[in-house]
C-alpha cells in the first residue's frame, strides 16, 4: 500500500475522502446493550462503517469505557456513550438506525423462549423510549426470542401511534450466515459465491434455510447432506451456547451479521438499489402476522417483502411443521404488550 507521505497519493487519498464523506449523507445509529458481549464487536464494527457519521452507545453499565476504546479508531463517526436510563433519550434522538442486543442470553439446557420473561420487558422499555425520541428510526432487533420480541415491539408502536411496518427488523442474519458457511464446507464450493435464504423465524425448526435455492446452483447434494445441513443450521445457535458452556451464546458471528444487516438498512435509506437481505418482518408471505424471508430495502426501510419461491418437498414440509410454533411464539409477543 503506497504511503499517504507521497503527495499526489495523498491528495488522492484526501480527494477521495471528501467525496465519500459528501456522497455519503449523514446518520446516526444507536446501539442498544453496547456494553455486551454483542454490543462491543459491534460497536466496532459500526465504527468501522464509512456510512455511520454518528454512533451512539447506550447500556445500563459500561457504555463510558467501550465509547472512550471505540472512539480512538481512526474512522469517520463521531462515537459517544450513553449509561442508564436517564441517558436513553439522548442516545436514541435523531437516529436513523437503532440496533438492540439488550438482554440475557442463554446457557446450555434453555430455549431461547426461556429468555421471554427477562428480556420482554427489556425490549418493551427500549421500544417505548424509541417511539418518544426516534419515531422515524429503522430498529434491528437482535435480542431473543427474536420471534416474540419483533412483535413486543410493533404492539409498543402501535399503541404509541408510531408504528410503521416498514421500519421494524428482527434480525435473522446469522442464520443465513451459518447456513452459507456450512452449505460451502459441505458443497465444497468458495464461501464468497455461496448464498441460501433462509425464511420462518429465529428459534429451532422456525429457522428454514431454503438449500434448494442456494447459488452457486448446480451442485447436488444428496437427501441426507440437505436434511444434516438443515439441522446443523437450526442448531448452529445451540452449538455455539454449548461449546460456550454457560459463557453466553453467539457473540462475534452475531457481531458480523449484525453489521451486515445494519449496513444493508443504511445502503437501502441512501438510495442504493437492490439491497436484499432475509429478515423477521411483518409480512403477507404465509397466513403468519410475522415471517422471515428475502425483503428488499429502500429509503423507507422496507420497500418489498419478497416470496418464498419453490420449495422442495422437504422445505414445504419443515415451513407446515414451523408455523404452530411460530404462531405461538408471535402471540405470546402480543399478548404480553397488551398485558403490561
Ligand atoms: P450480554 O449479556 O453479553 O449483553 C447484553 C447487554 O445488554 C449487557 O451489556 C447488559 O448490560 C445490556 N442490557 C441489559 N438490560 C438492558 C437495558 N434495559 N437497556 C440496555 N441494555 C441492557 O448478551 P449478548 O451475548 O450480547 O446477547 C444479547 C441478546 O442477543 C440475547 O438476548 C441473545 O439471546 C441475543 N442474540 C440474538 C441473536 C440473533 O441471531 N438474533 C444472536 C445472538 C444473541
Ligand atoms: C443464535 O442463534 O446464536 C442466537 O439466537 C443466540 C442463541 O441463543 O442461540
Amino acid at each position: 500500500r503506497a504511503s499517504s507521505c507521497s503527495s499526489s497519493t495523498s491528495s488522492r487519498h484526501l480527494l477521495s475522502r471528501a467525496y465519500s464523506a459528501d456522497a455519503s449523507p449523514e446518520r446516526k445509529i444507536a446501539v442498544l446493550g453496547a456494553a455486551g458481549g454483542i454490543g462491543q464487536p459491534l460497536a466496532l464494527l459500526m465504527k468501522l462503517n464509512p456510512l455511520v457519521s454518528h454512533l451512539s452507545l447506550y447500556d445500563i453499565a459500561g457504555t463510558p469505557g467501550v465509547a472512550a476504546d471505540v472512539s480512538h479508531v481512526n474512522t469517520r463517526s463521531e462515537v459517544k456513550g450513553y449509561v442508564g436510563e436517564d441517558q436513553l433519550g439522548a442516545a436514541l434522538e435523531g437516529c436513523d438506525v437503532v440496533i438492540i442486543p439488550a438482554g440475557v442470553p442463554r446457557k446450555p439446557g434453555m430455549t431461547r423462549d426461556d429468555l421471554f420473561n427477562i428480556n420482554a420487558g427489556i425490549v418493551k422499555t427500549l421500544c417505548t423510549a424509541i417511539a418518544k425520541y426516534c419515531p422515524n428510526a429503522l430498529v434491528n432487533m437482535i435480542s431473543n426470542p427474536v420471534n416474540s420480541t419483533v412483535p413486543i415491539a410493533a404492539e409498543v408502536f402501535k399503541k404509541a401511534g408510531t408504528y410503521n411496518e416498514k421500519k421494524l427488523f428482527g434480525v435473522t442474519t446469522l442464520d443465513v450466515v451459518r447456513a452459507k458457511t456450512f452449505y460451502a464446507g459441505k458443497a465444497k464450493v468458495p464461501v464468497s459465491e455461496v448464498d441460501v435464504p433462509v425464511v420462518g423465524g429465529h428459534a429451532g425448526i422456525t429457522i428454514l434455510p431454503l438449500f434448494s435455492q442456494a447459488k452457486p446452483q448446480g451442485i447436488n447434494l444428496s437427501d441426507e447432506d440437505m436434511k444434516a445441513l438443515t439441522k446443523r443450521t437450526q442448531d448452529g445457535g445451540t452449538e455455539v451456547v454449548e461449546a460456550k458452556a454457560g459463557k453466553g451464546s453467539a457473540t462475534l458471528s452475531m457481531a458480523y451479521a449484525g453489521s451486515i444487516f445494519a449496513d444493508a438498512c443504511l445502503k437501502g435509506l441512501n438510495g442504493v438499489p437492490d439491497v436484499v437481505e432475509c429478515s423477521f418482518v411483518q409480512s403477507a408471505v404465509t397466513d403468519l402476522p410475522f415471517f422471515a424471508s428475502k425483503v428488499r430495502l429502500g429509503k423507507d426501510g422496507v420497500e418489498e417483502v419478497l416470496g418464498l419461491g419453490s420449495l422442495s418437498d422437504f422445505e414445504k414440509e419443515g415451513l407446515e411443521k414451523l408455523k404452530p410454533e411460530l404462531k405461538a411464539s408471535i402471540e405470546k409477543g402480543i399478548k404480553f404488550a397488551h398485558g403490561n
